[in-house]
């Protein structure tokens, strides 16, 4: 099958998340597969690669890179020819990029059997398959972000037919909402976990589109289908930004060297390495803190949410057994995977996450809320669950992990069984591939 993925972010050429990686391991599974696979993602300025010119007219131009098997293409507009890759401007400059991007790929004589969309950066791409009959997928990785704009100053900048604009189509409460339109248009739904396709047809969890998912889960429509790992790049066995471990005595010497370069003193080392959103619940560690650091020292890698930033950043000069490292800094990531005694993840909803299964594989157990992906991935065996989004529900699953830490034989026994699971792409690749066929892809 010839089948096209877009999305607004490709590890390792553009990144601020999860939906990054899996563009990057997913089509490369499907390529293995035997599957003819290609990405289209924007041409950033600053993009970590650097693209063959493929095709170009006076405003626009399409790159190629050949890697594992994947064509990966760059589509540059203009407004694509600044910095960064999120901008307050985004919907009018993916409403453009979406409209222009299919008769591209034509031109450039990309031939597309399934046409596969990820969030909302891909919800107009996805309409416009509809329109020119191409079957086609769309996968939710964040609900939260819509892709929203008032409808009276946006419609134009979509191209589509004027029939469109209304609430049966790409409007919502009077503002465009390409999410909306990816849901509505596309053959079938997905999203990384089944525990989040349950959830997000709840008011709780669906973001005002609850109602949408209800009627296209009603038809048969929606489904979860599990994240993978990367589990070459995530392998304590052969790390090479940590001393490789294949066992307990392995892993605690890389906890003493992580105590070591941060200056940690005996306390267990609890870490986190996650963009700073209320999403991941960042802000339930941080109300948590005066307690954890009585028994813990807390080791946070990310930025993200400013006010979040400074209260870390504060933290971590008042208290010797809190450390906050801002940016992506991917050696130190690994460390902490590899030298925490556990990993924080207090989520509010989670699609899928991949750092808990980084964190089992590296024998870290996650202290994790029950909810979306966490729960389909986390055993109970091995990690700390809880329920409630708050600082006390986190906190009593926290001491639950240092009762079990006050003998070390038990907690080495409950760790280790994290380091063979296996989380490969190849089920999940399969379980698409059943999708494609379904909603009328031909090989
Ligand atoms: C988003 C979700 C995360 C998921 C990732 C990849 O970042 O928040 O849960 O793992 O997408 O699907």
């Amino acid at each position: 099958m010839r089948i096209l993925h877009v999305a607004s972010e490709v590890y390792p050429y553009s990144r601020t998340g999860g939906l990054a990686d899996v563009m990057a391991a997913l089509p490369a599974e499907l390529a293995r597969l035997g599957h003819q696979i290609t990405v289209l993602s924007p041409w950033y300025e600053d993009l970590a690669g650097d693209p063959r010119e493929l095709w170009r007219s006076r405003r626009v131009r399409l790159g190629e890179i050949m890697r594992d098997g994947v064509r990966f293409l760059f589509l540059e507009t203009p407004d694509f020819k600044r910095g960064g890759i999120y901008h307050d401007d985004d919907v009018r400059r993916f409403s453009l990029w979406g409209q222009l991007a299919l008769p591209v790929l034509e031109e450039a004589g990309v031939e597309t059997d399934v046409l596969h969309g990820h969030d909302w950066a891909a919800g107009l791409v996805v309409t416009y398959g509809k329109l020119r009959g191409v079957p086609s997928v769309f996968t939710i990785h964040n609900l939260q972000y819509q892709g929203r704009w008032n409808i009276r100053d946006s419609f134009a900048w979509t191209g589509l037919p004027e029939w469109m604009e209304t609430p049966q189509q790409v409007e919502f409460n009077g503002d465009l909402n390409l999410m909306k339109a990816g849901l509505l248009n596309a053959g079938h739904i997905t999203t990384v976990s089944p525990t989040y396709a349950q959830e997000i047809t709840t008011r709780e969890y669906g973001e005002g589109l609850e109602s949408v998912l209800q009627r296209r889960q009603a038809q048969g429509q929606l489904s979860g289908v599990i994240n993978g790992l990367d589990q070459e790049r995530w392998n304590p066995r052969t790390d090479g930004h940590v001393q490789p471990y294949a066992d307990m005595a392995g892993k605690q010497a890389n906890v003493a060297a992580l105590r070591a370069e941060l200056g940690l003193d005996d306390a267990p080392i609890l870490s986190c390495v996650s963009r700073l959103a209320e999403q991941k619940g960042l802000d339930i560690l941080l109300d948590a803190l005066p307690e954890i650091t009585q028994h813990w020292n807390v080791v946070v890698l990310g930025s993200g949410d400013p006010r979040l930033e400074a209260a870390f950043a504060s933290w971590a000069e008042r208290s010797p057994r809190v450390r906050h490292i801002m940016g992506m800094n991917e050696t130190l990531a690994h460390r902490l995977y590899a030298g925490a005694d556990a990993f924080a993840m207090p989520s509010r909803f989670e699609p899928c996450g991949l750092s808990q299964m980084i964190a089992l594989r590296y024998a870290t157990p996650p202290i994790a809320r029950r909810t979306g992906g966490l729960t389909d991935t986390v055993p109970e065996d091995i990690g700390f669950l809880f329920d409630d989004a708050t600082p006390q529900a986190f906190l009593a699953a926290l001491s639950d992990a240092q009762a079990v830490l006050a003998d070390p034989a038990a907690w080495n026994q409950r760790a280790a069984r994290g380091m063979p699971l296996d989380f490969s792409w190849e089920g999940p690749a399969r379980e698409y591939l059943a999708i494609y066929e379904r909603v009328g892809g031909k090989g």
